[in-house]
């Protein structure tokens, strides 16, 4: 994934402000107007009916037939097959600009220069570290003890970071002059405790593993501790340089050492994904001690047809299969494929390539449950279905979680799959259930919300209406109780409010394009989808205040019943039996 961090913020937001997304389908495939809109049968998959539709206010896609979406760099990505940072200077040319790189306007040259210099650091560190491995004897031996062979661990280009508390402070401000006390922190390198003031190296007496990005730079690190200590692994905090929602450990590496890539396993950990090269299984990734998003999925989607999640057998193990499958279920289509496998419990590829083998390990895909299998076997575990309610309540979940895929093959095969189990005939489930997507309604118009969903959330209202638009935010006021409510929603609502606070001119496909790759993506994508009512500025304007007013109310309420709650269970401290008898007159 490009770092979007190369190039200045300011200069995306400008660009999207000036380009007409319009004008960049538009050349590409035709679009008629229609009413506010613009549509076209759709590039992204195969329909008689246009179910494409552009919207010019907020500079954004989407398909209502496939759910394909985004803005007009996106639109470059998936159609043009270009890179982030491609997409940018195709559109830069296209109204005559240059992207800012060395040599172009003073401040962006500058911001150009502090993340060459940070990728520089990077570099330089990842030698140091790999430097101090080759005279560590106690490290070698617990590379040894770990079976990783010498010709690996050149490979992943692991290292050490040596005991002390300013080892790799000292030695980049003596020999390495350029860099200042500010970059090493901006790295992520050194911590700043803010407690005692002091500053020291993030890593010590650890095994470094270098994350490389897909040219092979490196961004961040994890740090291994050397046994049973805690925590395991220290890794990289976000940087400019380094976002965990986009970057999978190894993904460099497997481009570069396997022939054909024509499918990924994803597994959990750093020493997975390198005993599974060790005995040849070159194409493993991890994520880096998250779960899978969206924008993984995708980016592995761009590379290869078929995943295949690779998990332990426990909870966490289970959970985090699911929270894949949620992701990729939005952006699933035919001529893709995920499957599952998960090992017995105490065992994880790490292990299992060591008993089985590379033959061994890759016949265990065999037995990997297809998407279809685990969302059915998942939902089973949770519902029992020989009973009537807990049958209508398995088809409620499932049909909430279909109504986010689109059209597709299988889709079909999980309706027809549910429907033996329960017995209930694919066009009920389609039908009782409303499994076709909301936006795949026949009027093919941007959806409206109805009275009634904007009444149940205030807060996902106000988002829409701030994305349609951003200057309605300065009728916010009561910033600080949104920011401070536990409401489901606030931390995004927050989010938006602040940067547009901070960037008054910018439009919807700017704000989208700021929260690319971060877990806010998927809200704020399927928030742009909707519209308001009316785009009369009066109305907008009452609607919004209105909104505000109901989200005050509801954090009270929340408030109260915590508080409340709090009261029967544990019992409430003085400053808290105040704010409970306060919150109460106010209502
Ligand atoms: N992880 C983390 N922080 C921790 C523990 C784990 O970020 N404190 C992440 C790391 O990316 C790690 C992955 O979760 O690789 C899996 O953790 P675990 O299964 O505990 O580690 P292994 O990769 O199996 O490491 P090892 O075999 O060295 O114990
Ligand atoms: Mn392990």
């Amino acid at each position: 994934m490009a770092s979007s961090g190369s190039i200045p913020r300011e200069f995306i937001d400008d660009l999207l402000l000036r380009v007409d997304i319009v004008d960049v389908i538009n050349t590409r495939v035709p679009l008629k107007k229609k009413g506010r809109e613009y549509s076209a049968c759709c590039p992204f998959h195969n329909e008689k009916t246009p179910s494409f539709t552009v919207s010019p206010t907020k500079q954004f896609y989407h398909c209502f037939g496939c759910g394909a979406h985004g803005t007009a760099i996106s639109f470059l990505m998936d159609y043009d097959h270009q890179d982030f940072v491609e997409a940018i200077e195709t559109l830069a040319e296209s109204i005559g600009v240059t992207v800012p790189r060395e040599g172009g306007k003073a401040p962006s040259a500058a911001q150009r220069q502090r993340s060459k210099d940070l990728y520089t650091l990077m570099s330089d560190a990842g030698e140091f570290y790999q430097i101090k491995l080759k005279s560590s004897q106690k490290a070698i031996d617990y590379l040894q003890s770990r079976e990783l062979s010498s010709d690996i661990i050149k490979q992943f280009k692991l290292g050490y970071a040596p005991d002390g508390w300013n080892v790799l402070e000292k030695q980049f401000s003596q020999n390495y002059k350029r860099y200042t006390r500010q970059q090493l922190l901006d790295s992520g390198l050194l911590i700043h405790n803010e407690e005692n003031n002091k500053i020291y190296d993030r890593y010590r007496d650890r095994i470094m593993f270098p994350i490389h990005n897909r040219k092979g730079q490196v961004i961040g690190f994890g740090g291994r501790v050397l046994g049973d200590g805690l925590p395991k692994y220290i890794n990289s905090p976000e940087t400019s340089l380094f976002h965990k929602g986009s970057e999978l450990y190894g993904f460099y590496e497997a481009r570069k050492y396997t022939q054909k890539l024509e499918r990924i396993v994803v597994v959990e950990g750093y020493m997975d994904v390198i005993a599974l090269a060790q005995f040849g299984v070159s194409y493993a990734v991890a994520t880096l001690g998250t779960a899978t998003t969206q924008e993984h999925i995708k980016l592995l989607f761009r590379a290869v047809p078929e995943i295949i999640f690779c998990f332990d057998g426990d909870r966490a193990g289970r959970e985090a299969a699911w929270r894949a499958v949620e992701n990729t279920l939005p952006i699933m289509q035919d001529g893709k494929e995920i499957r599952f496998l998960f090992l017995p419990e105490g065992e994880d590829p790490d292990t299992q390539i060591r008993k089985n083998g590379k033959a061994g390990f890759e016949a265990s895909f065999e037995t990997a449950a297809s998407l279809s299998d685990y969302f059915v076997d998942a939902l089973l575990q949770r519902f029992n279905i020989s009973s009537s309610e807990g049958k209508a309540r398995f088809l409620d979940e499932a049909s909430k979680l279909l109504k986010l895929m689109p059209e597709s093959l299988v889709k079909e095969q999980l309706l027809e799959k549910l429907s033996r189990l329960t017995s209930v005939p694919v066009a009920t489930i389609r039908t009782h259930k409303q499994i076709t997507r909301a936006d795949d309604e026949p009027d093919h118009e941007f959806s409206r919300l109805s009275n009634r969903e904007v009444k149940k959330t205030a807060i996902r209202y106000a988002i829409t209406l701030l994305l349609f638009k951003p200057d309605l935010v300065q009728f916010v006021e009561n910033m600080e109780q949104i920011a401070l409510s536990d409401l489901p929603g606030s931390d995004l609502l927050t989010t938006l409010i602040e940067t547009i606070q901070e960037t008054p001119h910018i439009n919807a496909a700017a704000l989208l394009e700021r929260w690319r790759g971060t877990e806010f993506e998927a809200a704020f994508s399927s928030l742009m989808k909707w519209r308001p009512e009316s785009d009369d500025q009066d109305i907008l304007e009452a609607e919004f205040r209105d909104c505000l007013r109901r989200i005050e109310k509801n954090a009270t309420v929340l408030k109260i019943e915590q508080l409340l709650h709090k009261e029967r269970t544990e019992g409430l401290l003085d400053q808290e039996k105040r704010d409970l008898l306060e919150l109460l007159n106010m209502r």
